[in-house]
């Protein structure tokens, strides 16, 4: 079992030793270690069983820190940094040499955000050195909103989770990249939306994936997100419902209560789709502990942050059907 405190001068010792913390930000707790140093981000990937070919996010303090780690900075970027850092959104840029391969996979980007969570900024702050830190899952599961969440995952493979309660925000940050003509390009939807950045940066693109693709990210990688039970994902509820009767099914819904005696995990009350993000992972973690024959989670409306949530349902799903 891991420590679960709030007590930032642990973290901070164990950090500055090459260990790994789990840390808070405002989409999901990441599992944290030095980005300048090679032991730490090894202990990274086996803590989570991560393939080595999948990069890492780079966490830094403030803005004037980015020219260190990136070679170049595309003026429409700075736009984009001005009004969502510190915040869910993690850009693509040209890494400096100080930034090593093991932690882009090879690539010459590298991945870059300020988190905005008074905690885990606090602690960047204290230390000499930015921190690469991927969602503190297992690779492949679900991942952790809350402390909870990371201690019943990688709670014997850690010493330490620091706490700073439930994310705010609960799905993994929008990543963004730029074209040749600096046209950002969205590699990963998530709660800041094309149309959010449109706003901002005049014109965005959307990714979508091929197989000879150079750029390797997680909006790549089908299975994702995953609870153990089989989750189908679906438009059409009563079907489902209707053809597995004999089955103990939990459902996800927005906002529709079912008269039905199946496990029920409504998002938003009120159909908010912002507090609706917050709580995906958290009916996902929940329902899947249940050890349920079968999870049914109830497709968003495909718009704002609707869109992050069906691509993170879409991952997670066994099946999709759709009417
Ligand atoms: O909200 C978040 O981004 C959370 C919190 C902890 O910051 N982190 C997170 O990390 O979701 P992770 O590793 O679970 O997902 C980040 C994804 C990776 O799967 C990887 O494919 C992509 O970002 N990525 C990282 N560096 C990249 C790079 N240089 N080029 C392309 N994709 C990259
Ligand atoms: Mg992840």
């Amino acid at each position: 079992m891991a420590l679960i405190d709030t007590n930032l001068d642990i973290a901070y010792d164990l950090l500055t030793t090459s260990e790994i913390v789990a840390i808070p930000t405002e989409t999901v707790y990441g599992l944290a270690g030095n980005a300048l140093d090679l032991s730490a981000i090894d202990k990274i990937f086996i803590a989570k069983n991560r393939p080595r070919t999948n990069p890492l996010i780079v966490h830094i303090s403030g803005i004037d820190e980015l020219n260190k780690y990136v070679r170049y900075i595309p003026d429409i970027s700075l736009k984009l940094t001005e009004k969502f850092w510190p915040g869910p959104l993690t850009i693509l840029f040209p890494k400096s040499d100080v930034i090593s391969s093991e932690v882009t996979a090879n690539q010459p980007t590298v991945a870059i955000r300020i988190p905005q969570h008074p905690v885990t900024l606090r602690l960047l702050k204290m230390l000499p050195f930015p921190l690469v830190a991927p969602s503190a899952n297992p690779s492949g599961y679900i991942s952790p909103t809350s402390a909870q969440h990371v201690q019943a995952q990688l709670g014997d493979k850690i010493k330490y989770i620091l706490d700073g309660g439930p994310c705010t925000k609960g799905i993994e940050s929008t990543i963004i990249g730029f074209d040749d003509d600096e046209t950002p390009v969205i590699y990963r939807k998530g709660i800041i939306t094309p149309d959010d950045i449109k706003k901002i940066a005049g014109k965005v693109k959307i990714h979508t994936s091929h197989a000879h693709d150079k750029v390797v990210t997680a909006g790549m990688s089908l299975s994702h997100y995953s609870p153990k039970t089989l989750l189908y994902l679906t438009n059409d509820l009563e079907v489902i419902l209707s053809k597995n009767k004999d089955k103990r099914i939990g459902i996800i819904t927005l906002q529709r209560k079912f008269n039905t005696d199946f496990e029920q995990y409504v998002l938003s009350e009120k159909g908010d789709q912002e507090e609706a993000a917050k709580n995906l992972y958290a009916a996902m973690h929940y329902l899947d502990s249940l050890d349920l024959d079968l999870i049914v989670a109830e497709m968003f409306p495909d718009e704002g942050i609707g869109l992050a949530i069906n691509d993170r349902l879409r991952r997670a799903a066994d099946e999709v059907l759709i009417n």
